[in-house]
């Protein structure tokens, strides 16, 4: 086994990994991973995609990329084929993380680097970051079947509106997002929750580019305060397979919390999607982050399994 330079490869020899990949997302996570995979074939075709691959016999069968957002790196994705049938599959991950760590701590002006491991188990790949000096945060991956949810109505603070998600919520957003997030340990996770700046590259990304699904208008919610007419929360929604959305955001600026707007904005999606026909809705959400996971608990949702996210600061 080789671990090369996967710029040294074209789509035509991923292709059969990727799709190996999109199946393994499609039967554990409910996710179409189509529109994701073809965007890394665009970036291999490329070559501007870093990161490496595991060789056998002139065959990829793993992966793993990494991109460069100014001075971070975030780890794109880890996959080795056949993962829970061959013998060494966790030697070859912990390789491919190893080089891809390596790198990004010896890319010059890295100062931070981020992974979140959503298909792999907690602990399961964690040897080679924590080794690095990485804290660990497990996450839940989370799911509502909205075939047996019962659609009641929002019963949202009288002072609070809830209205559809338009493009002119993009700036007022980004402020309720980096108020939020303020001192939250999903800002230790993800550092574009620090600025305004920061957080108008995350809704960007949510909103604009398929990594994350497709965003959902439809399905995506603003919370107004009647009077001040300001915004004060929000949900956004993404569809990540024809049938299931994902909460790709949900927060409430935290003067309004604990009034049953949280719940209100995920009734509303929910509604949303039942009617269109949708049967499921998931969301991830760190273990630590104890409110929410308690609310999502109490609105029906089940933890489908655990996953880590790293961070090294430097
Ligand atoms: C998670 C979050 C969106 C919840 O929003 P919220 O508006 O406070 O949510 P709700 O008011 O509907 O529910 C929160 C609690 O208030 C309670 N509550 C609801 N209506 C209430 C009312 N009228 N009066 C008093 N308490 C009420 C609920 O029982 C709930 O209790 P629980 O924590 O035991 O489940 C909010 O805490 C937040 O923005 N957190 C920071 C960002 C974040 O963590 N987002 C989730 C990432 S996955």
């Amino acid at each position: 086994m080789e671990i090369l330079d996967l710029r040294h490869f074209s789509s035509v020899d991923l292709r059969p990994l990727l799709e190996d990949e999109t199946r393994v997302w499609a039967t554990m996570l409910s996710w179409d991973y189509t529109g994701s995979a073809e965007m890394i074939l665009r970036y291999v075709d490329a070559k501007i995609l870093p990161g490496y691959a595991a060789i056998e016999r002139g065959r990829i069968f793993g992966y793993s990329f990494f991109v460069y957002e100014g001075s971070k790196g975030v780890v794109g994705d880890l996959f080795v084929a056949n993962g829970d049938r061959l013998p060494n599959a966790r030697e070859v991950e912990i390789k491919l993380l190893t080089h891809v760590i390596e790198t990004l701590q010896q890319s010059p002006g890295i100062h931070r680097i981020e992974a979140q491991l959503l298909a792999h188990e907690a602990g399961s790949v964690a040897r080679p970051f924590l080794d690095q000096g990485f804290q660990r945060h497990p996450r839940l991956f989370m799911v509502l079947n909205l075939r047996s949810t019962v659609s009641q109505a929002p019963a949202a603070h009288p002072d609070v509106e809830i209205r559809r998600w338009s493009d002119a919520d993009y700036q007022p957003a980004a402020a309720v997002i980096t108020a939020a997030y303020r001192g939250h340990v999903d800002a230790q996770i993800n550092d574009q929750y620090h600025t305004l700046a920061g957080s108008l590259r995350f809704l960007n990304n949510i909103v604009r580019f398929p990594g994350c699904g497709v965003f959902d208008p439809e399905s995506s919610y603003a919370a107004v305060d009647r009077k001040a007419r300001n915004l004060i929360g929000l949900i956004l929604c993404s569809r990540v397979r024809g049938d299931v959305g994902h909460v790709t955001q949900i927060c409430v600026l935290p003067e309004y919390r604990g009034r049953g707007i949280g719940e209100a904005l995920m009734a509303m999606t929910s509604q949303n999607l039942i009617k269109r026909g949708f049967t499921m809705l998931s969301l991830t959400v760190t273990e630590a982050n104890a409110g929410a996971v308690a609310l999502y608990h109490r609105l029906g949702f089940e933890t489908k399994r655990v996953f880590d996210a790293f961070v090294w600061a430097g």
